[in-house]
């Protein structure tokens, strides 16, 4: 089974909370974290996209790198590891995608990959005048198959004149060409829309991991049987968030301290309930909000053992290919993960 890390390109990674370890996003953290994944032995890397925050008190994913930049400076500084980045399509032109796809295939001699992010999260485009309009919603992943073609064309036969509804080239070059004539994608759409449109053009596909694995194995097979109909060899990557200490009790009491720390202001953002007042909640739904401080990433709370062991229960749902964490504090876990648990893997 294949391992790899959302590596943290926003401040705090993906817990909003008071208690988690704060951070800023830099290249620092990000540089550190690869190398000490590399060593540990994980097979890729991916940064998102993401464009405007959330606010609160700990002004969550207010702060971020830009995806494809930050890949590039990891590509000169890693040797093995698979890289990805995430492209927004509305944010850039797929000719400019395709080559900068080739720059970095180039740096990283073959390693890199695009995740495809249709874009769903208006305000993010609106903010710099790219929202294509409310149309976008229902079509984006029409014209994420347009987008696709137009790079694949390029990378493989180095010319696009494709003439689309949504793109019209002409006589579009590119050189050099990637390693192989093609570049990986990813993508992580949920909706059976997405994951058709991985099934056709994607190599892996992205699911959101959940406690129960039932919930797992279900999209896992949606996926298979999309890929079952276009006859491609796609994999599900699962994403999980990983919180481990030397015993359970230990591990759970720190998942316990993050989730009291709830960002709440943070968390009415991501639910659409901006002008909610808190103060006024019950109980019952403060409890229920803070749920959602990790983003409602599936998580794998315990010892390095406890760890190992769902994740080898993970590897055995029909389509799994892999895995990729979320961790508290990068650098440390990614190499306390490399020491404790990847020794302990059946599936690795
Ligand atoms: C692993 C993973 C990575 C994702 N990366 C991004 C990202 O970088 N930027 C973003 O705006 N959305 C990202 N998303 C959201 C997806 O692209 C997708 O829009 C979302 O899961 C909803 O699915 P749908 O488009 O099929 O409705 C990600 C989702 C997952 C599970």
């Amino acid at each position: 089974m294949d391992l790899g890390i959302f590596i943290p390109i926003g401040n705090n990674g993906w817990m909003m909370s008071k208690n988690s370890p704060q951070y800023m996003p830099s290249f620092a953290l990000n540089h550190e974290t690869a190398v000490n994944a590399e060593e540990a032995g994980f097979e890729f890397l991916l940064s998102m996209v993401k464009l405007r925050g959330f606010g609160g008190d700990t002004e969550f994913w207010d702060h971020n790198l830009e995806s494809f930049t930050l890949m590039a400076g990891l590509a000169a500084a890693t040797n093995k590891i698979n890289l990805f980045a995430s492209v927004a399509l509305p944010t850039m032109e797929p000719a400019m995608v395709a080559r900068m796809a080739s720059t970095i295939d180039d740096i990283s001699d073959g390693r890199f990959g695009i995740n495809i992010v249709s874009g769903w999260n208006q305000i993010e485009y609106s903010q710099m005048g790219v929202w294509p309009g409310d149309w976008y919603l229902e079509k984006r992943y029409d014209y994420a198959t347009e987008y696709v073609k137009i790079m694949q064309e390029l990378w493989a036969d180095g010319v696009s004149d494709l003439k689309g509804e949504y793109f019209e080239m002409d006589d579009c070059r590119l050189s050099p060409p990637p390693r192989d004539g093609k570049v990986p994608l990813v993508c992580a759409g949920q909706s059976d829309r997405g994951m058709e449109f991985c099934a056709e053009y994607g190599d892996f596909q992205f699911i959101i991991g959940t406690e129960d694995l039932d919930v797992v194995r279900n999209d896992a097979s949606r996926l298979v049987a999309a890929a079952e109909k276009t006859g491609r060899d796609v994999g599900v990557y699962v994403l999980f968030q990983i919180t481990m200490a030397d015993t359970d009790e230990a591990a759970e009491a720190k998942w316990q301290h993050y989730k009291d720390g709830a960002d709440l202001e943070a968390i009415k953002f991501l639910i659409g309930a901006a002008e909610m007042d808190t103060a006024g909640a019950t109980a019952e739904k403060i409890a229920d909000m803070q749920q959602a401080f990790n983003l409602n990433i599936g998580a794998i709370v315990g010892s390095h053992a406890t760890i190992a062991a769902r994740l080898d229960e993970v590897a055995e749902i029909p389509g799994v290919k892999g895995v990729m964490c979320v961790f508290d504090d990068y650098p440390v876990a990614t190499k306390e993960f490399g020491e404790k648990i990847m020794p302990l893997m059946a599936s690795r």
